[in-house]
Formats: structure tokens, sequence, C-alpha cells
């Protein structure tokens, strides 16, 4: 990595922040694009840099869960028993928000998505910095999430100039995110915490929004997120098995391991964990790869492939809709 952008000084990168500079850096799930969330002015350079709309509210990251609490009106108790049983963790809480929280961060609603990372490097830029850090995934509007920091490179242009290096995105799939606001809680974005691993903790959920529009927030929620370049296919194990021709056809798959020859083909492992974990390298390795189509086989039943599920359907709405219409 001979990109001058990339830095391992933690120290420096918490000058930046306090500057109201922008600070990409790891945490456990993907790499974040930080900003001071006190700090209107930081906040607009996100959005500017993504390109994403700025009614999009952005998750604040805080190094303990008392930092956490600050930033909510009221702490339910169903905040309280999660966030003590998966903080730091890859798990954020919508909560209603503190009268501080900046509009540029909440997006103008009333309540505010909390998280305290457990990446080293993410927690020592919170304490070093001692501010809170407004940060969406690390990637342009509904592109692949960053697990590495030379995918963050590839996303932004000059105006990221600090890239804080660390070890590798261990989760590789965003944060789940948990409405508090409302009782029983609900999951508005799978993640690496399941539905059972809540449910254990504060008993019933209620279920997940049926539709898009209950949640139009949630960015993460819109149907085309996630999205590589190349046209991207979900399809059965069988139509993977099926499909002999050759030509210039990137596929992932969990359950099967198709013989194309001379076709790019990417098999991963059969642990939702470690699908997780490889997940948007690889999509982001056979975007690169010039093909016609990516083809992702259907992953498994089962919540512990809600999150993999979730993202490859989004990776691959372009194609659905464009089929439908
Ligand atoms: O794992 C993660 O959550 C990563 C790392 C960097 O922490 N962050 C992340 O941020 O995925 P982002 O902005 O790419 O996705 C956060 C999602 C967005 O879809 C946003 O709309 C939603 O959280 N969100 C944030 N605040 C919210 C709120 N008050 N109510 C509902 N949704 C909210
Ligand atoms: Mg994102």
């Amino acid at each position: 990595m001979n990109d001058s952008r990339f830095t391992d000084d933690i120290a420096h990168a918490a000058q930046r922040i306090q500057a109201g500079e922008l600070v990409a850096f790891p945490t456990e799930t993907v790499y974040g694009l930080g900003a001071d969330a006190h700090n209107e002015l930081a906040v607009r350079k996100i959005f500017a840099a993504k390109g994403r709309p700025a009614d999009h509210p952005l998750i604040v990251h805080l190094a303990s869960t008392d930092a956490a609490r600050a930033w909510a009106a009221s702490w339910p108790a169903a905040a309280a028993q999660l966030a003590a049983a998966y903080w730091p963790g890859p798990m954020t809480l919508i909560v209603k928000a503190a009268a501080h929280v900046p509009a540029a961060v909440t997006g103008g609603q009333d309540s505010v998505g909390l998280r305290v990372p457990a990446h080293p490097v993410a927690l020592a830029l919170l304490r070093l910095s001692g501010r809170a850090i407004a940060a969406p995934s690390a990637n342009t509007f509904g592109h692949v999430s960053p697990t590495r920091a030379e995918h963050v490179a590839s996303e932004f242009g000059a105006e990221l100039a600090t890239i804080l290096t660390g070890a590798d995105c261990e989760v590789g799939v965003e944060s789940t995110i948990i409405d508090c606001t409302v009782s029983p809680v609900r999951i508005l974005r799978p993640g690496r915490i399941t539905a059972s691993n809540v449910a254990r903790v504060v008993g019933a959920l209620a279920p997940p929004a049926a539709t898009a529009n209950d949640v139009p927030r949630v960015s993460g929620s819109l149907a085309s997120h996630y999205a590589p370049r190349t046209r991207t296919r979900l399809v059965t194990p069988q139509a993977l098995l099926a499909r002999s021709a050759s030509g210039a056809l990137g596929t992932i798959s969990f359950t099967v391991h198709p013989a194309f020859a001379g076709v790019h083909r990417v098999c991963i492992g059969h642990s939702p964990a470690q699908v997780e974990h490889d997940l948007y390298a690889l999509l982001r390795e056979l975007d690169a790869a010039q093909l016609t189509e990516i083809w992702i086989e259907t992953p498994p039943a089962g919540e512990a492939w809600d999150a993999v599920r979730d993202r490859v359907s989004r990776a691959a709405h372009h194609i659905t809709t464009e089929s439908n219409a």
C-alpha cells in the first residue's frame, strides 16, 4: 500500500477528527467514513463524499454505553439489556435522539442510531479524539461496503485525505440495526447478531417490516443497495449446476461447486460467518473482473443466513427489477 492517505497513526487521525476532517477507519463490521458528530460542517462532508441523500441518517459511534446514553432522549429497558449483552460489538440501537443531536446526523428524524464498536482501532480513535463519530460505511452511495483499507481508497478521491488502517473487518457485513423506539423492538437490518440473539435478551421481537416503505429512512433498506456494477443475479443451486456454457460469468456459491470451464468461479465456504466475512471482498473481486454477469446462489434457509440473504438480495436487485420491467 503506497497510497499516502493510508496511516496507522491513530493520534494523527484523532486530530483530523477534532479539526473537522473526514477519517475512514476500520470497525469489526466494515470500514466507516467518520466525522465529529457534533460538527455539522464535518458531517456534511460525509454526505458530499458519499453522494448520499441528506435525509439518510448516520450512525453515531461512541466509546462506551455511558457515552451512547448521552445521545439518547430516553433509554428503554430493551436498549439497556441489549447494550449490556452486545456492546462493544456489531449492533446499532435506534433510540429517541437527545436534543443536542444535530439534524444533519438524524436526517431530521427524532431518532438516532448509536453503536459502540469493538474494533480496537475504532475504539482508540473514539477515545483519543474524545468525540462521538458519525460514520456510514465508507463506500459511495449504493455501492458495496469496504472491508479493507484498499477498498476505501478505491471508492474516494482526494476528498478523503486520511484512511486509518488496521486489522481486517472481522465480521464483514454491517451491524444489526435494532429499533428500540418501538415495543417490542424490531430488527431493521440483519447482521451477525441474529434475531434469536436479540430475542434471548429482550424476549419477543416485532416482525421485520414487510416492505421497505415501512422504514423509509433506512438507506440500507433500499432494494438496490450493496450493488456491484456488474449485472448480478440470484440463482438456485440447480441453475448454477445446469449452467455449463462458457462465458464471462462469475459465481458465488454456498452449497454447490459448479465446475465451469474457462469461467471465473469463486466458491466460498459453508459457514455463514465465513461467508459474511468474505462476501464484500468477493463481490468487489468479481466486479473488477470484466464479467458479463455475476451469479450468486440463493443462500440456504435459516436465520444464520439472514444477513447474507439480505445483502445478496439487494446486490442482485437491479437485475430483478430490470427483468421485471
Ligand atoms: O456496521 C455498521 O453499521 C457500519 C459501521 C461503519 O459502523 N455503518 C453503517 O452505516 O453501515 P450506514 O450509514 O452505511 O448504514 C446505517 C444505516 C442506514 O441505512 C441508515 O439509514 C440507518 O442505519 N439509520 C441510521 N440512523 C437511523 C435512524 N435514526 N432510524 C432508522 N435508521 C437509521
Ligand atoms: Mg452503508
